[in-house]
Formats: structure tokens, sequence, C-alpha cells
């Protein structure tokens, strides 16, 4: 027994030593110590040893397991140092995952959101299938404005639905966002602080500066005493903050007829002395008609407040200098993902 345990022992060590690769090694280990081996077999001898000689035998045989293992796990370390050592190539980029980005408008709303939301503005949102009522009649809208044509307006055939109640007028897709103004107003009670970013619709010819879908974000402010100097502070702080300090404003008076008085603002970056300042509008804006007040039964007296509303594509377009507004709702990926913020 003896002599068959150190004949096999010097057998297994050799066949672990000369093992070329990993393959081979896991071919030696069942050949010897897997269920069938040689091992296993040389074990099942042990009982037919007299009952004296088997703590002798017992200790070899032990022995001899703890070399096979440490001379089994020894190879097999020193086979993955010698595949570590230059048989792969670890510089090797791996494979990459398409993460995808977020679309830049996207971007311009998300940021929007975040610098209202530090000024204590709450976000709300409407409908996009709205009434003539809350999109034209609410922000006092005459029953002529050139808005109001089939022209410019997508209105929903009635016949398949419900009846809108009495007052709403018929039904359309929302040429703006001021109408969330109307339903904000009707449904808190002031101070409001709310902006309202969403998609709104116009029957417009489809060229680089218009798209018949497109997003606008609105704002809203109603309390006691404010005026159009917190309009100013407050469109100001907001435009520096999501396009650059340097930026200057003018406040040109204009119409709307939801907002009195009622301004366009032009923004432009500052320039070197006699350079001519190059103006860009941006938003426009106001403080809410009484008219306005006095439809959702809010008191003109006590109450006042302004509103703006701006386009974010408009705003991506300037932050990146992109031409065309067509390029926002091709989805060419190629387009899209030069705005990825994951490298
Ligand atoms: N709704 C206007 C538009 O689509 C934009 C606008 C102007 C919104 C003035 C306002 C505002 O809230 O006060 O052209």
């Amino acid at each position: 027994m003896k002599d068959q345990i150190a004949s096999l022992q010097a057998e297994v060590l050799a066949a672990i030593d000369g093992a070329a690769d990993a393959a081979a090694l896991e071919n030696v280990r069942i050949a010897y110590l897997g269920r069938n081996g040689k091992i296993p077999a040389l074990l099942e001898k042990m009982r037919d040893i007299p009952k004296e000689d088997r703590p002798v035998i017992g200790k070899l045989i032990n022995e001899f397991k703890t070399k096979v293992n440490d001379a089994f796990e020894g190879r097999k370390n020193a086979l993955q140092d010698k595949a570590d050592d230059g048989s792969v190539d670890t510089s090797l980029p791996g494979r990459t995952t398409n993460f995808g980005s977020i679309h830049p408008v996207q971007q311009v709303i998300e940021h929007s959101i975040e610098i209202f939301r530090r000024l204590g503005f709450a976000i709300n949102e409407g409908p996009e299938i709205e009434s003539e009522f809350y999109n034209f009649d609410a922000l006092n809208t005459p029953k002529d404005h050139p808005a109001r044509a089939e022209q410019d307006t997508f209105y929903i055939l009635e016949s398949a639905l419900q009846p809108l109640a009495e007052g709403q007028g018929r039904r359309l897709l929302r040429t703006q966002t001021s109408p969330v103004q109307i339903r904000t107003m009707k449904e808190w009670k002031p101070p409001i602080r709310i902006i309202a970013p969403g998609r709104c619709y116009r029957r417009d010819e489809i060229d680089a500066t218009h798209l018949m879908s497109f997003f606008q974000i609105e704002g809203l402010a109603i309390g006691e005493n404010i005026t159009v100097a917190d309009l100013k502070g407050t469109l100001e702080y907001f435009f520096r903050e999501l396009l650059g300090r340097d930026l200057q404003f003018r406040f040109r008076p204009h119409f709307f007829p939801f907002t009195e008085p009622s301004f366009e603002v032009d923004c432009a970056r500052a320039t070197k002395p006699g350079q001519p300042v190059k103006w860009l509008e941006i938003c426009g804006c106001g403080m809410v008609d009484p008219q306005v007040l006095i439809n959702v039964d809010l008191d003109p007296e006590k109450y006042s407040g302004w509103a703006f509303g701006f386009g974010p594509e408009r705003v991506a377009m300037l932050r990146h200098n992109i031409p065309d507004l067509r390029l926002f709702i091709e989805n060419d990926v190629r387009f899209l993902k030069q705005f990825s913020k994951v490298a």
C-alpha cells in the first residue's frame, strides 16, 4: 500500500506539472481526483487494510491528498499568470453601450424648471386638447382675432365627441400654453407662482423657423403689489442663469390681448465698444390684464401679476447655434448625440 501511494503520488505530481494549459489541468483533475479517478480508487482499498495498520496508512493518504491539492492550486495560478502575461490584451477597449441622450429642447425645459424652482415657482400643466374658452375667450382674445382663424388653429371635429359644456366653444389643439394661466388662477388661490412647460400646435407650413408642433414655457405670478419691476428682475435673472451672465436686455412695448402693458424682450451678448449690438427677440410678457383677472373671479383692485411665454426651441437654437428648427424633429442620431452629456 505504501508503495502504491508513493508511485501514484509521483505520477499525479508529474501529470500536474506537465499540464500545459487550464484545459489539460482539468483533464488531470478528472483523471485522478474525479469520481472515477485513480485517487478515489486507491482510497477504496483502505477497507482491506488490517485495523492496526490503518492509522499509519491514513496519515500517509492525508499527506498525499494535501500535496496533490497544493500542487494543483499552484499549477492553476501559474497557468493563469501565464495567460495574463500578454496573451490577453487587457488594453483592448470593451464593447460600449449606447446610452442615448436628452433632447436639446428637453434640456432647456429641465434647466428652466430648475432655475424657477430655486425662485419658488411651482410647475403646472394643462391639456393639449383645449377649449376655445381657455385658449382664447378667457385670455381676452376678441372673437375676430386672426389667431382664431381655421388657417391658424387646429380645430377638432366634434361629431364623434361629447359636446363641451355651455360657453366652452369648440375643441382645439392649444396654440399656446397661456390657457394654463386661466386653469391655475381658477383652481389655485393667490399668491401664485408657476411655470407651465408644454407642447403647442399651429397650422403653420413647416420651414427653418416654423413647426406645426413646438414647445412653450409659460410663467405666471399673481399676488398683491406685484409690479413690472418684479417681472423685469425675474426674467433678467432667469435668462442670465440660462444663457450667460453677460446678457443685456431690452423691453419693447408690444401687444398681447391678455396683458397690459405688454412687452417683447430682446437679449444680446455684450459687445466691444463701437461694435453694433445684435438684439434677438426671446420672450413675450406683460402685466396680467385686469379683464383676465375678472374672468377668473379675482379682484383686480386687490391682485395684480405678470405673465410671460417663450419658446425653448428658440433658446436651444441660440445656445448651440442651430440654424434650422426642423433638425429638432428629424430624430437623426448624428444630430442628437452632439448634445449628449455622456461622452
Ligand atoms: N402666448 C403668447 C404667444 O404664444 C406668448 C406670451 C406672451 C405669453 C405674453 C404670455 C405673455 O404669458 O404674457 O405668442
